[in-house]
């Protein structure tokens, strides 16, 4: 799990290489981790867009998603208001689960923070009930941290 995790990481980090454009950054690495990560029906970022105080939908892989998200709203407005990952195992157990693509049964979604600060979130969606595993979460967590201290 360590060699894949640093291979992904290795990947990551050379396809940013150089690229000082967010948007394009983001582009290649949701395809790059939609593509390495089995059993996903979409992974995307939500950024927080300070004039209207919401999460604002990012570059994805996956079918057409809600745009935005109030910050005490579905599991990534949670996410960002408690800057704690949060792993649904079963979407429709959850709360407020916000449903953009009906395929959705399971979803893990990590907070990218920078100095104390809520940026954005990384949300992964799988057609399978517990799909997510707490290895998957520290793992995407790295990921974001990653992306918080590269991109941002
Ligand atoms: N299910 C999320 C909304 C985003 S979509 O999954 C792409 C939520 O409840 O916040």
């Amino acid at each position: 799990m360590f060699e894949a995790k640093n291979s992904l990481k290795e990947s990551a980090l050379s396809l940013i290489d150089g690229e000082p454009n967010l948007v394009a950054n983001l582009a290649n690495l949701s395809s790059l981790l939609f593509h390495s990560t089995p059993n996903l029906n979409w992974l995307g970022f939500y950024l927080w867009d300070e004039k209207s105080q919401e999460l604002v939908v990012g570059p994805f892989q996956g079918k057409p998603a809600c745009v935005r998200i109030k910050p005490h709203r579905g599991v990534c407005g949670l996410t960002y208001s408690s800057q704690k990952a949060q792993l649904v195992n079963d979407v429709s157990l959850f709360n407020d689960h916000i449903a953009c693509d009906a395929d959705s049964k399971s979803e893990l979604v990590v907070p990218i923070v920078k100095n104390g600060k809520c940026l954005g979130v990384l949300d992964l969606d799988s057609p399978t009930k517990d799909r997510f595993t707490a290895e998957d979460l520290k793992v995407m967590q790295e990921i974001a941290d990653f992306i918080a201290i590269r991109l941002f």
